[in-house]
């Protein structure tokens, strides 16, 4: 199989997938997915080939199927538990406890990688939300287009094995750790839903905004709980290093409206700048009230 032969696809980028370029050559077979930014695992063809599998299973879902299951490796099962036992003690000291109440009602298996469709037999009757397959890229509109109908698109394949503690782009670890809980609580449900019925109506300039916001809150947000910052946002509570990096080395900002909409991120490195509010409700509040003034 040539190069030429191979088809391509861009990855999404960590938590906001509608950010990065496509290239896809739908041609040939088989599918490696060619990583657009400074990965890991640019120089690593089998990982490639094992996401492009992993890719091609998301391209053939069908809206409405049950989402395929992912006969994952036991290197994979490996990352799974790793990144689980490298989380557990940051995650009870530095996490909101709303994340963590929900988390604890997730009751997601330890030992081997969730499959997505039992996740939402879960998830499903206590708000209405469910997790759909995504190859990766998705348009903005259409990621917080599916938000809105109760639908959060999620990536299936594992981080690379040899750098498990930060991923540059969003895994399934990402989506379960990070995002699962917030679908499952029902005030991060309808967060969640918000920033998508929002997306759906406004114009470009507006939607930039709201991406900024989304990323600065559900994806990194922190907000003061017992007297210190507590994380909520998924790419932190997903990544050992970036909860690390987040409350130690991290500039901390006050949680404000106006500096979100003017503050662009990187969402492939560890975030150097974040927004902490006074407590989670009431920057929830503030959010939600935002939103419904656009
Ligand atoms: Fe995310």
């Amino acid at each position: 199989m040539s190069e030429q032969g191979l088809r391509e696809a861009a990855v999404s980028v960590r938590g906001a997938p509608f950010l990065s370029d496509v290239f896809r050559h739908p041609e040939a077979a088989p599918t490696i997915v060619k990583l657009v930014f400074d990965h890991p695992a640019n120089e690593d063809r089998d990982y490639q080939i094992r996401r492009g599998m992993i890719t091609a299973i998301a391209d053939s879902y069908r809206d409405g199927e049950e989402v395929p299951r992912i006969d994952y490796t036991e290197a994979e099962h490996g990352v799974w538990r790793t990144i689980l036992q490298r989380l557990d003690e940051p995650h009870a000291r530095l996490a909101c406890r709303r994340y963590r109440d929900a988390w604890a009602a997730l009751a997601l298996d330890r030992e081997r990688v969730p499959q997505l469709a039992d996740v939402n037999a879960v998830i499903a009757p206590r708000t209405g939300f469910r997790m759909s397959p995504v190859t990766g890229f998705v348009a903005a509109r259409s990621f917080f287009g599916e938000l809105a109908r109760g639908v959060f698109l999620s990536t299936q394949y594992v981080r690379y094995a040899n750098t498990p503690l930060f991923s540059p782009d969003p895994d399934v670890l990402h989506e379960l750790i990070g995002h699962a809980p917030t679908l499952l609580d029902p005030v991060f449900a309808e967060l969640n839903r918000h920033f998508g019925r929002t997306a759906l109506r406004v114009d470009d300039a507006t939607l930039e905004k709201v991406i900024r916001m989304h990323w600065f809150t559900l994806e990194t947000g922190l907000a003061m709980e017992d007297g210190a910052p507590r994380a909520y946002g998924a790419a932190i509570l997903s990544s050992p290093e970036e909860m690390k990096h987040a409350l130690g080395r991290a500039t901390i900002r006050p949680f404000d409206i106006a500096a979100i909409c003017d503050t662009p991120f990187e969402p492939t490195v560890l975030q150097d700048q974040l927004f902490l509010g006074e407590d989670l409700d009431s920057t929830i509040a503030a959010v939600t009230a935002w939103l419904d003034g656009l």
